[in-house]
């Protein structure tokens, strides 16, 4: 099928149509794929990011690893463990000036003017008030999902921390992480997987709520269903809704809230939310 080559010029447009501000601070979880064909693929997309925020803006991205990080043997080393959330992901993570946090499983990646502010000197956990993502949130942060839904905002992780659920309690990970001059040091950690039994999470249920309220920018990259919003809107919407329920993240029936625009397409590492499934790009 031919397939239209998307460029950093249409990106840029595309981006534009959300309203990003010029020096904006902006946190994105992303799909390379959904966009369709990119010329230069990931790097394409991170400098069209890069533009639009400009040279006082920035960007952060999730550079997490898997449960792998809880193997014994795994060794986490910030400056060449990949990201396993993305292309685009670990085409900001490659860049030589952006600053990585210090978390075995759940770091993020920065680039730009607040890159220090938000991945340096963070505490024991990303889920804790001096971890990167509550840190987003203070500085007024935005949140983009570039083809994904709800259910990669892993910031809703964060609220159901704040919001003191009960299936999340904490504990304390040690990982193994290369030190800069080469030794292997350990890094303590706090993380909060969910104890059995566990429905699942439903971020989608949250999303539909803030897309009632007008707070989310939708629209489209290329082919990707893209959602724009503030993280403080996150924040106060997560805790009216846990409010009212305390199951408000968790799965009802084991069925995911669909969400009301585009297609949300079930592919092998996760799903997509595109324009048109056919468009998805694939390299094979
Ligand atoms: C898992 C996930 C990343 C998969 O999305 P994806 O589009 O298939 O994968 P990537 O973004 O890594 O992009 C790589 C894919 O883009 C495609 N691709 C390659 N070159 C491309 C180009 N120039 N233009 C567009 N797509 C291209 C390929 O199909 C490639 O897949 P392959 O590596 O299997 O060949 C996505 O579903 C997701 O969940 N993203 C959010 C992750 C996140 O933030 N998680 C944190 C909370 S859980």
């Amino acid at each position: 099928m031919f397939q239209k080559q998307i460029t950093r010029a249409d990106l840029v447009q595309d981006f534009h149509r959300f309203g990003i501000p010029f020096g904006g601070l902006l946190m994105v979880h992303s799909s390379l794929s959904s966009i369709g064909y990119v010329t230069g693929g990931a790097d394409t997309v991170v400098d069209a990011l890069l533009e639009v925020l400009g040279p006082e803006g920035t960007l952060v991205v999730p550079t997490f690893t898997d449960e792998s990080a809880m193997n014994p043997s795994f060794i986490f080393d910030p400056s060449s463990t990949p990201s396993m959330v993305g292309a685009i992901s670990e085409a900001v993570r490659r860049r030589p000036e952006a600053h990585r946090s210090i978390h075995g499983w759940h770091s993020v990646s920065a680039m730009g003017r607040l890159a220090d502010a938000i991945a340096k000197d963070v505490g024991l956990s990303p889920w804790l008030p001096d971890g990167p993502m509550s840190k987003v949130i203070d500085y007024g942060g935005e949140f983009m999902l570039l083809g994904v839904p709800y259910k990669r905002l892993t910031l809703v992780h964060l609220m159901e921390w704040e919001c003191g659920v009960t299936y999340r309690p904490g504990r304390i990970v040690e990982v193994q992480m290369r030190c800069p001059d080469g030794s292997i040091g350990k890094l303590v950690n706090l993380e909060c997987p969910p104890e059995s039994p566990f429905p699942g999470n439903d971020f989608n249920r949250l999303g539909r709520a803030m897309e009632a309220e007008g707070i989310v920018r939708l629209g489209v990259v290329g082919n990707a269903i893209t959602r724009v919003f503030q993280g403080r809107d996150v924040r106060s919407m997560s805790r009216k809704l846990h409010q009212k329920d305390k199951q408000a993240f968790l799965r009802q029936g084991g069925v995911v809230t669909e969400l009301s625009y585009g297609n949300n397409v079930s592919m092998p590492r996760g799903d997509l939310c595109v324009v048109d499934p056919k468009v998805i790009y694939r390299a094979y």
